[in-house]
């Protein structure tokens, strides 16, 4: 990626896609292209096309996508499939008709069979039955790669496809219809301390093992690989390291300054005993992330309880 290159970042107002705008801004490139939802419904097939022609970006981080927990994938699933199915296609072919080098889409850990062999290898995909609660959010994403891969060996276009982990950091969603486990937890424990509440109770055993990456590590990853890798098969972005719920509850409380007891309700049920993705592929280019589960979490609480400061 050149400093001359013009480069257009999709979802640029999201969690991933304000990290990498803000990095982008680090490295001092000057034609970064953000256009706001707003004024680019990338769900409309001419308004992309012309932003496409009229810009002609070089490079393109495709991170625009409707995303979210199980209650917001469980209650709109049709929302899910359509926008992200009908975006990334929108983009895609808008990308090939304007002669884009060099596109980047991220799949996701969820894309993933729900059984595969762990640690997750790139291999396992499509090697089983995908999870039934975020089956239509998944869905959008192999058709999204596997589309990626046909523009590549059809027309010859430059498409890499990232596989990152569960990300979390400054910028994540904390609607509890949409949000994941960091942040949920986050606004549990800090309404608990705000409250005096004696107790937090966790849904199961919290022994599930995941992991988690911050999102300022996977913004150097995206960088990292649209320099650095040219393949277009499936490459997962993880840390490796696993943590079970119930440690992570800790670690959250503790950042968050919640003293009271954390109680485990072992009649809901478990998910998945284990999550995490083998990214040594990643680890062998020369990539590591750099940001402990400790500091992301600091960094993430402060930002958005603390500071209340705006993303970018
Ligand atoms: N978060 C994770 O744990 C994770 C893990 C693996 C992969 N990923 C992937 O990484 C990418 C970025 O995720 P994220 O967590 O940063 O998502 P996010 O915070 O929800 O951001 C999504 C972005 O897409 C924009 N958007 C949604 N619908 C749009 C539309 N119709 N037209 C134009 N823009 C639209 C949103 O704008 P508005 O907010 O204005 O609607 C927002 O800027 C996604 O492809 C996601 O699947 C995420």
């Amino acid at each position: 990626m050149r400093q001359s290159d013009t480069i257009l970042i999709t979802g640029a107002s999201g969690m991933i896609g304000s990290a990498l705008l803000r990095k982008l801004q680090e490295e001092s490139y000057p034609h970064v292209l953000a256009p706001p939802h707003a004024e680019l419904d990338l769900r409309n097939t001419k308004l992309t096309g012309e932003y496409f022609a009229r810009h002609k970006p070089d490079r393109v981080f495709h991170l625009a996508a409707r995303v979210g927990g199980i209650h917001a994938n469980h209650k709109y699933p049709g929302q899910f499939i359509y926008d992200n199915t009908v975006m990334q296609a929108n983009v895609f072919e808008a990308a090939r008709k304007s002669g884009v080098r060099k596109l980047l889409f991220p799949g996701s850990a969820c894309t993933y069979p729900r059984l595969a062999a762990q640690p997750v290898q790139e291999k396992e995909l499509m090697n089983g039955l995908i999870e039934p609660t975020n089956i239509a959010y998944a869905a959008a994403k192999i058709n999204g790669i596997i589309m990626a891969q046909s523009y590549a060996r059809e027309y010859g276009m430059h498409m890499i496809i990232p596989m990152p982990t569960n990300t979390y950091g400054i910028g994540d969603n904390f609607n509890p219809e949409a949000s994941h486990v960091i942040p949920a937890l986050m606004q549990r424990f800090h309404d608990a301390k705000q409250k005096l509440l004696p107790e937090v109770v966790l849904w199961g055993s919290g022994s599930p093992l995941r992991e988690f990456i911050y999102v300022d590590d996977v913004a150097a990853a995206f960088i990292f690989l649209m320099q650095n890798y040219d393949l277009h098969d499936i490459i997962n972005i993880g840390t490796m390291q696993e943590i079970s719920i119930n440690d992570l509850a800790g670690k959250i409380a503790e950042v968050v300054g919640y003293t009271g007891k954390i109680v485990l309700d072992v009649t809901k049920p478990d998910g998945t005993p284990r999550k995490v993705l083998d990214s040594s592929r990643l680890f062998d280019l020369g990539w590591k992330p750099q940001i402990t589960l400790e500091e992301g979490l600091k960094r993430m609480y402060e930002n958005h309880f603390i500071n209340q400061s705006p993303i970018l």
